[in-house]
């Protein structure tokens, strides 16, 4: 039974608080016009600086190669992040016996700017049997919370949304998705392993199409504009708001702040990893069939998966206007996607990937996490344990990790399971049911 709704008709119980932004704006630099470019048909190094030196220590990884590599991300590709922005947090609806009483399942609003910006509505579900905080998956969805789950206490979106989701009417959602998606986030497999998780809609963010102005996209655009062609584009938007969940759970006192993983399904899969590369606040990460854009290579060889071009040109909004000058040439980019991966270095990371998924390119992916390992090893780190591309269904769960499974483009409940395997091995595994 739902405990209690918590609403304005119930002022004492909202809680609210102010957390501090983290530290991931990245102030811009300013680099070559791509057309200056030297042309690099090989994998850039990525342990050779932009300006040929050789990186020697990791101390100069850490203050010199790292945060160029974030701002070459930024510039080149997804633009440069809005700055962080305080957030507060209030409790819109709670329930403490969901799942048969196995977890407290709330919906938290967390406001950033003014009053009249939009919040982000986070689900939170959170274990119930637990001795002290709890391990969590943070990731975005693309069908709004109340898809994943049967309680009418969860709000619908009012932003607009994907129309080929179940009960989505002229672009927004109705009753009739409630609960429709659960499978996909499989909520309550994660919460019998121990761990919470943490969701919100993408479009509460920035709503997934080029001309719509909904949700906090209106309040960033006026907090950015000053990079040009350089400023963010969606998924560094995205991006921008997985931090923002981040303030708010490495606060939450039944929630471990240093094991905090973040997840998210193809397009959402390049936001969980840019978000990651960006903030070492998050520990592990797992792009799920992230492709083009995110853990595939941009110098692909692929001929049946996505290339630059084709993603700049369907989404031309997802990156920012730089990116597409390297249509055409791609050997031009001063990094590849393995360069993101090494962002994470060392943190665990697992790319997870479909067989007949081949637009998202499985076999480039493990070419990235190849290239990422020197990084990792320099480090001092372990990296990737496999020489080859594993056959379907065998879980590769060294720190640069690796999964194919068969089948098609689609976040599943076995998935989940790859998930909470791979975690448990770098978090350590979870002593449930105590
Ligand atoms: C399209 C797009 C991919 C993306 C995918 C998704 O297929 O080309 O880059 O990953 O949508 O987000 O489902």
């Amino acid at each position: 039974m739902c405990r209690a709704t918590l609403s304005a008709a119930v002022g004492l119980l909202i809680l609210s608080a102010v957390f501090t932004p983290a530290r991931s704006f990245m102030a811009p630099l300013h680099f070559p016009e791509p057309d200056k470019l030297p042309s690099h048909p090989e994998l850039p190094d990525p342990l050779v600086m932009l300006n040929g030196e050789r990186v020697t220590s990791k101390q100069q990884w850490i203050d010199q190669r790292r945060p160029e590599l974030k701002a070459l991300f930024q510039y080149y590709m997804y633009g440069y992040l809005p700055p962080p922005a305080p957030i507060t947090a209030k409790i819109e609806h709670e329930d403490t016996k969901a799942f048969s009483g196995k977890a407290t399942l709330r919906e938290v609003a967390i406001s950033v700017g003014p009053s009249d910006v939009p919040p982000i509505h986070l689900l939170l579900v959170i274990p119930n049997q637990r001795k002290g905080p709890v391990p969590v998956f943070v990731g975005l969805n693309f069908c709004g919370n109340h898809a994943l789950v049967k309680d009418r206490g969860i709000r619908l979106p009012t932003v607009w949304m994907y129309p080929q989701l179940p009960g989505v009417k002229g672009h927004r959602a109705t009753e009739a998705g409630r609960g429709k998606q659960s499978d996909v986030w499989a909520l309550e497999q994660s919460i019998d392993r121990g761990y919470a998780v943490a969701t919100c809609y993408n479009g509460d963010i920035d709503p997934d199409q080029k001309d719509v102005r909904e949700g906090i996209q209106p309040y960033l655009r006026k907090r950015a504009g000053k990079h040009g062609p350089h400023d963010w584009g969606t998924i560094a938007a995205w991006a921008w708001g997985v931090h923002r969940v981040v303030d708010y759970i490495s606060t939450h006192k039944d929630l471990d702040k240093n094991r905090i993983a973040v997840v998210g399904h193809s397009r959402l899969g390049k936001t969980a990893l840019l978000a990651a590369a960006l903030d070492e606040r998050i520990a592990l990460a797992i792009p799920h069939q992230a492709g083009c854009g995110g853990t595939s290579p941009d110098r692909n060889d692929n001929p049946k998966a996505e290339t630059v071009q084709r993603i700049n040109t369907s989404f031309p909004h997802w990156f920012n206007d730089t990116f597409k000058q390297f249509n055409n040439d791609t050997d031009k980019l001063p990094f590849d996607q393995h360069c993101l991966i090494a962002l994470m270095a060392p943190r665990p990371v697992l790319l997870s990937n479909a067989v007949e998924d081949e637009w998202a390119n499985p076999r480039g992916q493990f070419r990235m996490l190849q290239a990422a390992d020197p990084v990792y090893r320099f480090l001092g780190a372990s990296g990737l344990e496999a020489k080859r591309m594993p056959p379907p269904g065998k879980l590769i769960d060294s720190t640069l990790g690796y999964y194919l499974r068969p089948g098609k483009h689609s976040m599943t409940k076995e998935d989940w399971k790859i998930f909470l395997d791979f975690a448990d091995k770098h978090f350590g595994k979870l002593a449930v049911n105590p």
